[in-house]
């Protein structure tokens, strides 16, 4: 079975309590669940994780290496910031998502950079936890 790593980057574990007009009433966990269910139903394992910390991020990237067949990535602020996050999934040689709760391009100007869109095959926005979903419907339809 093939084997998909989220990633989900800084105050994502806050989701449900964080500014919810923009992100949605939904938890971390009911989006892990949602994941779940998804990928059961495509036949695909899912490793679903959360961190604040930009060196966890890039240490997880790193092991995924030759380990998952794919890697969706919600790396929430760091998605504007990190050239660290941009090399790691670099030395990935499988498909990469870039995945948003919100549409980062339709807000403020700082968020319309994002260092993850270069290295990844497509980026899913602005479908609130649906996003996850199509993220992952894509990702499968490229291991096919
Ligand atoms: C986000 C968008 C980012 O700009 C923001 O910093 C986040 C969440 C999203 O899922 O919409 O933390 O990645």
């Amino acid at each position: 079975m093939k084997k998909i790593l989220i990633l989900n980057g800084p105050n994502l574990n806050m989701l449900g309590l964080r500014e919810p007009k923009i992100y949605g009433t939904q938890t971390l966990q009911d989006i892990e669940e949602l994941c779940f269910e998804k990928a059961h139903l495509l036949d695909l394992k899912i490793d679903f994780r959360q961190s604040n910390h930009e060196g966890q991020l890039v240490d997880w990237i790193q092991e995924a290496r030759g380990v998952f067949q794919g890697v969706l990535i919600n790396a929430a602020a760091y998605t504007h910031t990190s050239v660290a996050i941009h090399d790691a999934l670099k030395l990935l040689q499988c498909p990469i998502i870039e995945v948003h709760l919100s549409d980062p391009k339709a807000r403020e100007g700082f968020r319309h950079l994002s260092y993850i869109e270069p290295v990844a095959s497509a980026v899913v926005s602005g479908l609130g936890a649906q996003s996850y979903s199509v993220a992952i419907e894509k990702i499968a339809d490229l291991l096919q």
